[in-house]
């Protein structure tokens, strides 16, 4: 696994959450033999952790309140409303922990999947909130591999009207996070772990397989 100095050392860039609840937890996770209901929770409880990690520099507003011994302005959430958009289908394991955090964000869904042979992203589902471009927007995706995926969501979500992104991951690969820089140098990326390299059929090595099949027991 890279280190963020490893990712400088490249010329590319993202956050590594490295709590060691996220990196347990991720380890779990990868084992082949996890069932499908662990691996849900885990990724569950990691979406958790990198929730608080994306939303770290989310601005605050001081208000006057009173406890039950003195007034006080205490700070509160500023501004804008967000949404977490969901990467079809396995960007679904990670929403359900991310609006644990933040019940209430606004949803969407892009509808992605990477075609076998070309490994390009096809767009099959596009449905997100209203006013985009007012919204703090938190693109979320198990897996950056290629980036493709990661890279045509983020495009399609620009031409829909969002300003102002994040994408969180669990596992990403240099390869991935290189063209991701690449095509949208102003979307920062946050991820729990960068694995070594892409394989042949595009696949994180070491990763934890196909994250969709895992998550939801197919295949
Ligand atoms: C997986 C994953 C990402 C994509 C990453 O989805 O959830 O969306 O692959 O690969 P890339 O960075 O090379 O584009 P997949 O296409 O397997 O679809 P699924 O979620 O429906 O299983
Ligand atoms: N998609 C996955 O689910 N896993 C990988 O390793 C690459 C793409």
């Amino acid at each position: 696994m890279l280190t963020e100095q490893d990712l400088k050392d490249k010329g590319i860039k993202a956050t590594i959450a490295q709590h060691p609840l996220v990196q347990h937890k991720l380890t779990l996770m990868r084992r082949r033999e996890q069932s499908s209901s662990a691996f849900r929770a885990l990724l569950r409880e990691i979406s958790w952790l990198l929730c608080y990690e994306v939303t770290r520099d989310l601005p605050l507003e001081y208000l006057p309140i009173e406890t039950p011994v003195e007034a006080m302005d205490a700070p509160v959430l500023k501004g804008r409303k967000l949404a977490f958009i969901s990467i079809l289908r396995a960007g679904n394991g990670m929403l359900d922990g991310m609006l644990d955090v933040i019940p209430s964000a606004r949803v969407g869904h892009v509808g992605l999947y990477r075609d076998p042979e070309t490994l390009q992203a096809v767009e099959y589902y596009y449905k997100v909130p209203s006013h985009m471009e007012n919204r703090l927007i938190v693109v979320v995706d198990p897996m950056l591999a290629t980036a493709n995926s990661a890279i045509a969501a983020v495009q399609r979500l620009k031409e829909g009207g969002a300003k102002d992104m994040r994408f969180v991951c669990l596992i990403s690969a240099p390869e991935g996070i290189k063209a991701f820089n690449e095509a949208h140098p102003d979307v920062p990326v946050v991820t729990a772990a960068v694995d070594t390299r892409l394989n042949d059929h595009g696949y994180i090595v070491p990763g934890l397989g196909d994250a969709g099949d895992r998550i939801f027991g197919t295949k």
